[in-house]
């Protein structure tokens, strides 16, 4: 959602704005833009619609020179995705030059403001605001201006700006968006996120919320918002640039679908040693564990669906109440939270605006916040109690894959660890457990060899209008999986249902040949499923199934079946998410979609 990059240096900076903006194409945009300083002025290029519009326009204009600038990709809220709301914005008489992330909710008092005072807007958008209110406030000091500003606007942001009387300086602060700063020999680099630096350099600053970074080719700054001179350790980055690259594979999706057993077993082999659960980053302890009144889980999307998972493994394995909410709703609900309860929080990104707010509601009323993470010193990552993070690598396609899992298997963990604490979980138990978790990644390498049946049936049914998912229990968290994965990516309407929820309405839907992806993998479960798929067949749904080996049968009264193998029922959403992400992604292939960046998506959603 949004990206920012910046440079100043010794080289051109125009290519390598436009190769740190590829970078983060991933986070989802609809237009973009560079400025481009040199001999006291700021030249902007901006256009509505990709990146490669955007090269073509620079093309035309014969390209921007200069070795400082900053670069925008814009996912639109406030104004459509224009030409004129493409970042970077000017402010006053053109002198600064802006790109922003993040919403300033105070816009309009500040606009009023402005106006009367002088200051012409010409596009829609919030950002506008802050170029204009640089410009009020500066009067030849970079930092004091950017302090007025901090002081005076509300909401979320990360900001890069170029004023033209300071050639060579970039001034950029962040708060609830994120921003780093890449450390290069000679040359400095701003980003919204790694990837876009690392082609340059390891070492980076990962900005907190207030901080404001001032960037020459030969110094970085950091200071807070009373001037102060911010001493920060360097990051330095680990993981190799081909973890942000395609590396032969055609989508970024494809290639995460595939990298799924090593993200999982990254995230759970250190936190298992000699059959038995160890989770150094918890710091409950059983005493602790014992007492929690209710654990409230709080996630969006697709982790709200591992939210929903862990709310029956938890229940069922540790036998302590559970309640997953959206965070959007849960920040607005006024939760009650009680001595004791617990919060976990579920997020790739780790800056996700509505989780990070519910997790600040959770801490407020008291709560312990355990996060479950994936963005190492993301927001939600330093704002959370414990963090454990989830060892699954960037992630670049928008929608998630490996991330899901790496979670899932923290989930699946933390589970052990509770029902350990409360005495429910005999040595014995948890050593054939955790063996059996530490099968997953070899069956789902398995599983990815059933990619050509998956693709035949994703060309049986890439014409279809609608789609369900039906299931129970478990079942029932991964249908809703299965069905966001397929909707998100190829823009075929789909819908999951708790099976026995159907023939209270959704079964008048139903109708000759609308696919119905059945999952039926819980032994306990199984008949009243089965029961359920006989009721969408006798009204003329095509049946996929989605069992485990021991339920065969099945194939009477489905038309298809896909089998994923056995394992304890607790731990099966791992393998059953696994050919349904495949399905979706061949169907979005086969629709011609662009799989990694789906239309009206964002990667990293910092708004609310
Ligand atoms: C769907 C998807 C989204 C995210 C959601 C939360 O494929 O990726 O639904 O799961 O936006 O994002 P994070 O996990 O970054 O908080």
């Amino acid at each position: 959602m949004c990206g920012i990059v910046g440079y100043v240096g010794e080289n051109s900076a125009s290519p390598i704005l436009i190769d740190g903006l590829k970078k983060l194409e991933y986070r989802g945009y609809d237009s973009a833009g560079i400025a481009v300083s040199e001999n006291g002025k700021t030249d902007v290029v901006k256009t509505k619609g990709r990146i490669k519009n955007l090269e073509e326009k620079l093309e035309e204009v014969g390209g921007l020179s200069g070795t400082v600038g900053i670069g925008h990709t814009r996912w639109a809220t406030h104004g459509a995705p224009t030409d004129v709301n493409a970042h970077p914005h000017k402010g006053g008489n053109g002198r600064i030059t802006l790109v922003h992330n993040g919403i300033i909710e105070n816009y309009i008092e500040l606009k009023t403001m402005l106006q009367k005072g002088g200051y012409v807007f010409v596009s829609e958008t919030d950002t506008e605001v802050l170029a204009h209110l640089f410009d009020y406030y500066y009067k030849g000091d970079l930092l004091d201006a950017m302090v007025n500003v901090m002081k005076t606007v509300r909401g979320s942001y990360a900001v890069a700006i170029l004023a033209d009387d300071k050639p060579g300086t970039i001034i950029a602060a962040r708060k609830d968006s994120p921003l780093i700063v890449g450390l290069g020999d000679g040359e400095n680099f701003l980003a919204s996120d790694i990837p876009a630096v690392l082609k340059y350099t390891r070492d980076c600053y990962l900005l907190e919320d207030n901080q404001i970074a001032v960037l020459t080719k030969d110094n970085v700054t950091l200071y807070d918002t009373d001037k102060n001179v911010v001493k920060k350790d360097v990051y330095h980055v680990t993981w190799d640039v081909e973890a942000a690259e395609k590396c032969g594979y055609e989508h970024f999706m494809q290639k995460e679908i595939a990298e799924q057993p090593k993200a999982i077993h990254d995230t759970l082999s250190p936190r298992i040693k000699d059959g038995r659960v160890s989770i150094p980053e918890l710091t409950l302890t059983d005493e602790e564990i014992k007492n929690i009144g209710k654990i409230h889980i709080v996630a969006c999307g697709s982790a709200w669906h591992v939210g929903m998972t862990a709310k029956y493994i938890f229940e069922d394995m540790a036998r302590i109440p559970c309640e997953t909410d959206l965070a959007s709703e849960f920040r607005y609900r006024d939760p009650i939270i009680k001595k004791g309860d617990i919060c976990i929080v579920i997020s790739q990104s780790g800056e996700t605006a509505d989780t990070l707010a519910a997790l600040r509601e959770a801490k407020s009323k008291g709560a312990k916040v355990i996060s479950i993470v994936n963005v190492v010193a993301s927001t939600i990552a330093r704002e959370s109690d414990d963090v454990i993070y989830t060892m699954a690598g960037p992630e670049i396609a928008v929608a998630t894959t490996k991330a899901f899992s790496a979670q899932l298997a923290v989930v699946y963990l933390l589970a052990l660890r509770f029902s350990k604490a409360v005495g429910l979980l005999p040595e014995e138990r948890e050593k054939e457990l955790t063996k059996e978790l530490m099968c997953l990644p070899s069956q789902i390498e398995d599983l990815l060899n059933l990619t050509d049946e998956l693709k035949t049936l994703a060309h049986k049914y890439v014409g279809s209008d609608d789609v369900f998912f039906i299931g129970r229990g478990l079942d029932y968290a991964i249908s809703l999986e299965g069905s966001l994965k397929l909707k998100e990516i190829s823009y075929i309407h789909s819908e999951a249902y708790a099976a026995g929820e159907l023939k209270h309405g959704t079964i008048s839907l139903i109708e000759e040949g609308t696919p119905v992806f059945a999952v039926a993998t819980q032994d306990k479960l199984f008949e009243k499923t089965l029961g359920n798929i006989k009721e969408v067949k006798a009204r003329g749904a095509s049946v996929i199934a989605l069992v485990t080996d021991k339920h065969a049968s099945v194939s009477e009264f489905a038309d298809e079946v896909i089998r994923v193998p056995v394992t304890d029922g607790n731990f099966l959403p791992s393998l059953n998410v696994i050919p349904l992400q495949i399905f979706a992604y061949y169907m979005a292939v086969l629709r011609g979609c662009d799989v990694d960046k789906p239309r009206n998506l964002a990667k990293s959603v910092t708004v609310e």
